[in-house]
């Protein structure tokens, strides 16, 4: 947080690159990035690359014991749009460009996502739950924004604070 890329707006992928080798590099190295650092998610700015691109998985996390599993998604140049009146979903959530913070955050608990492939193909689906969270934490950072922006701010917690106040608590929901 404080570097400047994570501020900017991620430049969409052209036509030209689905399916190439420059785009697929970049892909996995987020994603080795992503299990390397247990991460839910990663996007391409917080690898200094500031390109509309995002992965995410949930495969039991260490660093978020109560998520449940999430298939590997990886997106590029994806857009969300809220489902009206699906209703909120307030997980406490962290990034791995946010270290040692957790804070909860209302998102919408439904949203409608297109995105493409890295080949290209389209995706168009609708996601919802832990699922909505964390694609919508991805797509904002290509948009420059941050979890703690949305984060309601009396939540904001330390790690270890996280660990002994609200984990016990959430744990339940698993
Ligand atoms: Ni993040």
């Amino acid at each position: 947080m404080g570097e400047p890329i994570l501020r900017q707006v991620a430049r969409s992928v052209g036509d030209a690159e689905f399916g190439s080798t420059s785009l697929q590099t970049l892909i996995s190295d987020l994603i080795d990035t992503m299990h390397a650092a247990d991460g839910a998610g990663l996007s391409a700015p917080q690898i200094f690359e500031s390109v509309a691109v995002c992965v995410l998985e949930v495969e039991r996390n260490p660093r978020y014991p109560a998520f449940p599993r999430v298939p590997l998604l990886v997106l590029v140049n994806p857009v969300v749009e809220p489902i009206d009146g699906s209703g909120l979903i307030q997980l406490y959530e962290g990034c791995l460009s946010v270290p040692g913070i957790r804070g909860r955050v209302p998102r919408p608990y439904r949203v409608r996502l297109r995105a493409r492939t890295p080949t290209g193909d389209a995706i168009d689906r609708i996601v919802e739950g832990v699922e909505a969270a964390i694609v919508q934490h991805e797509v904002d950072h290509l948009y420059g924004r941050l979890f703690v922006d949305h984060a309601e701010s009396t939540t904001l917690t330390f790690l270890e604070e996280y660990k002994r106040y609200v984990a016990p608590l959430e744990a339940v929901s698993s």
